[in-house]
């Protein structure tokens, strides 16, 4: 039990932006902070945070809570175990009564299992520095490889003796049980014998992203020591597809860099930090799985994969690459030279070079995938039909249409192959993806549609747009003085809530400024009022909107679902006047969209292209909002 008092201490300093901090990477917008959800995979923030109000609200998944529930749910902690990290972080001290056996036993197992692996990280610690073996032969080990003690320390790394029972010996003196150290994975039970795990290895401990020792890897020390890793087994705090190699100590960095190097070895991990890399995880020699991704994600959006090897072991883990592709992460690549892992490479080009080598070799990885293709497929002219199919593969998984669209065109050039072959192909895998739950289910395929359907659809959205206009103003012609509530009457409300709409017609646009001009002096712009001052064509309009109001056809609304208020139900006027709103507004995105898509076919470099890619995520996600907040399917 934590007392009352000290509860009181953590609550008083918890500062909420810090603690979502730690875990995604918050930008302020307003009053607010933002970032992608971190329960949910989402591509633009929908994730918010309010300083000052001390709660965090994801409009995409609905989670929400304050700094306890926050670290619970992205923890997977309880309330205590949640206060406990707190206090850790904040360096408040728990004091708890030396534990009964009862207490023990309510103490969840999984607060325990940490406990026991922090107790064994420290004795592995305290084996290699202080002990005349831990000394000779592994701290010797490590200085052979060139580890300086800073890169030791940083990552809690340790030795333990070739003997069978010298942690369990410890772990037991110190009231530990049998039964949570082979829980913990430490200690081996067969048959009648009992003995430790790791034994006369050098030890990596495994943090989760917090921080907490979860794991270890265990490296022999001869070459002829077989398995070169002895691992610890799946817990229920190592969960070990949720758990990447060197993310706690690179996750600062990887957001400041926004990109995670991804290897395959821990030391790899290790020496490229030792260059002075540190946003780099590995994945302990497996393909990535889907939560590894995306704890990645919470931090980045690119992963550049350090690729050691040949030309066979690239082609089998190219598809492991798609994979990530799938999740909306943008991949890059590094190929090192034949023979070399990060590692070594790392080392024998020293920090400069090896920097300024990833640099210099980094590459998209479609680029990448399309460039093997095409050498591939001049050598064999067969084997090019395979290749339009391997790399629109990929390019069929990512989720962004518009990303999908630029890599069509790339990969294109890249292959000489007419772009319209690769977009046949790549609805072919779209319809069959979209059929097979392997894969989310990708956007519209916005390239594809035939220009002629595009224009037709470009041209009725302006009509659409000028006729809701029509509709807003004909509202403030009719009921601007209308109270809402007691504070708002309804030019207030519909005039602030179209703040930031650019008007099509610029009649509509002059009609708009003049209600605003009025409603700052306190007055209402009336009917009267234009026509009796109006210039020629807003007179024209003015009496145009009001004579046609009753007029409004069925085809119209019918065909482009345009909301007829009721008139004679004034009560929902409000709604009316909302709905309205956020009809024009989606349709001005829509159209906003269809401008942005034309733009990207003549972008002309690649940083035009990402212009136009975060437009259009950022516009896509306003359309989503609208939607949300119509009830309604987005309009096609
Ligand atoms: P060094 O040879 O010391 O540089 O080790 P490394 O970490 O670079 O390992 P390597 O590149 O050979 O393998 C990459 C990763 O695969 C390792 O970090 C381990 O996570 C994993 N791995 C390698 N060998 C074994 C093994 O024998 N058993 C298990 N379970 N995992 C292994
Ligand atoms: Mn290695």
């Amino acid at each position: 039990m934590i007392p009352s008092h000290t509860v009181d201490e953590i609550k008083n300093r918890i500062d909420l932006v810090e603690v979502v901090g730690d875990f995604v990477s918050l930008k302020r917008k307003g009053q607010n902070m933002w970032a992608c959800c971190p329960f949910h995979n989402e591509k633009s923030p929908s994730f918010s945070v309010s300083p000052t109000k001390g709660f965090y609200k994801c409009f995409g998944c609905g989670k929400a809570g304050d700094a306890i529930d926050f670290v619970m749910e992205i923890e997977k902690l309880n309330y205590v175990e949640s206060l406990k990290f707190l206090a850790k972080k904040y360096g408040i001290e728990v004091q708890e009564k030396e534990l009964t056996d009862d207490q023990a036993q309510q103490q969840s197992e999984r607060e325990s299992l940490h406990i026991l692996l922090n107790a064994a990280k420290e004795y592995f610690e305290t084996t290699l520095w202080d002990t005349p073996e831990g000394r000779s032969i592994g701290l010797g080990y490590f200085k052979e490889r060139k580890m300086t003690d800073a890169i030791l320390k940083k990552f809690e790394l340790g030795f333990v003796k070739d003997e069978w029972d010298g942690f369990y010996k410890h772990a037991l003196k110190n009231g530990h049980t049998e039964e949570m150290l082979e829980k913990a994975g430490l200690l081996i039970v067969k048959e009648n014998k009992k003995y430790d795990r790791f034994r006369g290895r050098i030890i990596f401990p495994i943090h989760n992203v917090s921080g907490r020792v979860v794991g270890f890897g265990a490296r022999a020390l001869k070459k002829d020591d077989k398995p070169k890793y002895i691992n610890s087994p799946e817990t229920a705090i190592y969960v070990k597809n949720q758990v990447l190699y060197g993310l706690f100590q690179a996750k600062q960095a990887i957001r400041m860099a926004e990109n995670c190097f991804l290897v395959e070895g821990y030391t790899d991990v290790t020496s490229l930090h030792e260059v002075g890399i540190e946003n780099v995880v590995a994945s302990s020699g497996t393909s990535l799985t889907e939560g590894q991704i995306k704890l990645i994600q919470r931090f980045s959006p690119t992963i550049t994969v350090l690729y050691d090897g040949d030309m066979a072991g690239i082609k089998a883990s190219l598809r492991g690459i798609d994979m990530i592709l799938a999740q909306g992460l943008n991949v890059k690549m590094v190929l090192l030279p034949e023979g070399e892992d990060p590692d070594s490479y790392s080392k024998a080009l020293g920090a400069e070079a090896f920097t300024q080598y990833l640099e210099d070799k980094k590459e998209d990885f479609i680029h990448f995938k399309a460039n093997l293709l095409a050498q591939e497929a001049e050598k064999d002219p067969i084997k090019k039909a395979e290749s339009i199919k391997e790399i629109v593969s990929s390019i069929g998984v990512i989720p962004d249409a518009i990303k999908r669209s630029v890599y069509i065109k790339e990969a294109g050039d890249l292959l000489g192959i007419e772009e319209q072959v690769l977009i046949g192909e790549l609805n072919k895998i779209l319809r069959k993806n979209a059929k097979s739950s392997a894969y989310k289910k990708p956007e519209g395929v916005v390239v594809t549609e035939p220009k002629a359907v595009e224009q037709e659809v470009s041209w009725d959205l302006v009509e659409i747009i000028k006729y809701q206009e029509q509709e807003s103003i004909r509202l403030l012609l009719e009921y601007a003085q209308v109270e809402l509530d007691k504070e708002t009457s309804l030019q207030t409300y519909l005039l602030n809530e179209l703040e930031d709409v650019e008007f099509l017609s610029e009649t509509h646009a002059v009609i708009f400024n003049k209600f605003r001009e009025e409603l700052a002096k306190g007055n209402t712009a009336t009917i009267d009022y234009f026509i009796k001052n109006g210039s020629a064509e807003v007179r024209k309009t003015v009496i145009d909107i009001i004579s046609k109001k009753r007029d409004v056809s069925s085809k119209w609304s019918d065909k482009y679902k345009i909301f007829i208020p009721n008139e004679s139900d004034k009560l929902h006027l409000e709604r009316t006047a909302l709905t309205n709103i956020l009809r024009l507004k989606q349709r001005v995105v829509r159209r906003m969209l269809e401008d942005n898509i034309e733009r990207l076919k003549t972008a002309k470099n690649e940083d035009e292209q990402t212009e136009v890619q975060q437009i259009h995520a950022e516009l896509k996600k306003t359309e989503t909002e609208i939607a949300a907040l119509l009830g309604n399917v987005i309009l096609k």
